[in-house]
């Protein structure tokens, strides 16, 4: 049986009235993903000064909103989206997962009130493609219900061992995903890992240098990235499927230079951005997610070198054939998306 629907039905709106997905994703800047708590009375009071300094924010309605703040989280959530205009900066909630009690009323009671202002929505311990299909279903009901006039997109968290192993039929569920984090706090507890840490690295994680001739001498050891094979494995889905995938949270605040080594891993993997739990990462994640001031110079030596993207040229002493030019266009792309929001990376850049 076919898990996915056929060609013709696949950018079908899933109810009458609904918005007709998008064919492809708007093109956006996410170099993180701020993550506010919508409870928190204070944190709402500063709420514009926020959101003019990241490229999105998050009401977070899931872990680490205590049990009975559950619903002031939700309220809180949708008075900030109505009280405010956020521009060009994007707006996210990451809803309750999906049997959980809160999650119908985060679903409903956010989309009636400001859908139209609301621009994805993060699922939590997705497993499969099932989760997916049910909350693009139930969303293009109460889209439709409520006049919505763009669809609501749908990030999953890769955050169990199951929801990796089915990571390709998640990516393919629907036109209305967007990308993927991973959730290393989570998936490190439903994949049995002896760690007690929200993301990074760990000691004792390495390979140990062979042993040399000389006896005695020292043998190092190297840390190895333990995230290493789940971000390739979710880049690979996104990619093939158009969608964005995100390294997620980092959640030592005293250690940034590990939270910048974590977070360069997954840009060098080919990830697009980082959550931002605390105001410290989000510069980390401005400088790790915008390309590098020397790469995008010589990336657009060699677009300007090969006009056509065609054929093979010598740049300092290195080829570069079509391949090396469709990585140069990554780069120059990224730049020109990063100048039109930073102005000073814009300068450096000199696009
Ligand atoms: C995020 O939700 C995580 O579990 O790491
Ligand atoms: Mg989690």
């Amino acid at each position: 049986m076919a898990s996915t629907r056929t060609p013709a039905k696949h950018f079908a709106p899933l109810a009458i009235g609904a918005p007709e997905p998008y064919r492809a994703l708007p093109v956006k800047l996410e170099r993180m993903i701020h993550f506010i708590p919508p409870h928190n009375d204070k944190i709402r009071a500063k709420i514009k000064e926020i959101a003019s300094q990241v490229d999105v924010i998050l009401g977070n309605l899931e872990d680490a909103v205590p049990l009975d703040q559950k619903e002031n989280a939700r309220k809180g959530f949708i008075e900030m989206l109505t009280q405010n205009d956020f521009g060009t900066t994007g707006v996210w909630t990451r809803i309750n997962c999906l049997n959980s009690p809160w999650v119908l009323d985060d679903v409903t009671e956010i989309v009636a009130a400001a859908g139209n202002k609301l621009d994805v929505i993060m699922l939590p311990k997705v497993e499969g493609p099932w989760d997916i299909h049910y909350l693009d279903q139930l969303l293009a009901q109460v889209e439709a219900r409520h006049g919505v006039k763009k669809p609501i997109l749908i990030h999953a968290i890769l955050e169990t061992a199951e929801g990796v192993n089915n990571v390709e039929a998640i990516a393919a569920a629907s036109p209305r995903i967007h990308g993927m984090s991973l959730g290393p706090a989570d998936l490190a507890a439903s994949r049995g890992m002896k760690t007690t840490r929200v993301g990074g690295g760990h000691p004792d994680y390495g390979v140990l240098a062979d042993a040399a001739k000389d006896a005695g001498a020292v043998r190092n050891f190297y840390q190895q990235d333990l995230w290493h094979y789940t971000v390739g494995k979710m880049v690979d889905a996104c990619l093939a499927y158009g969608l964005k995938p995100f390294y997620g949270p980092f959640g030592d605040f005293s250690d940034g230079a590990a939270c910048e080594a974590q977070f360069r891993n997954a840009y060098l993997q080919g990830c697009l951005g980082a959550w931002s739990l605390h105001p410290s990462q989000i510069d980390i994640a401005k400088r790790v997610f915008s390309p590098d001031v020397a790469e995008v110079k010589f990336a657009k030596r060699i677009l300007d070198a090969m006009p056509d993207g065609t054929g093979a040229v010598m740049i300092d002493g290195k080829m570069q054939d079509d391949a090396t030019w469709k990585q140069a266009k990554v780069i120059v792309d990224l730049a020109r998306l990063v100048a039109t929001k930073d102005p000073e990376r814009a300068a450096e850049f000199g696009l």
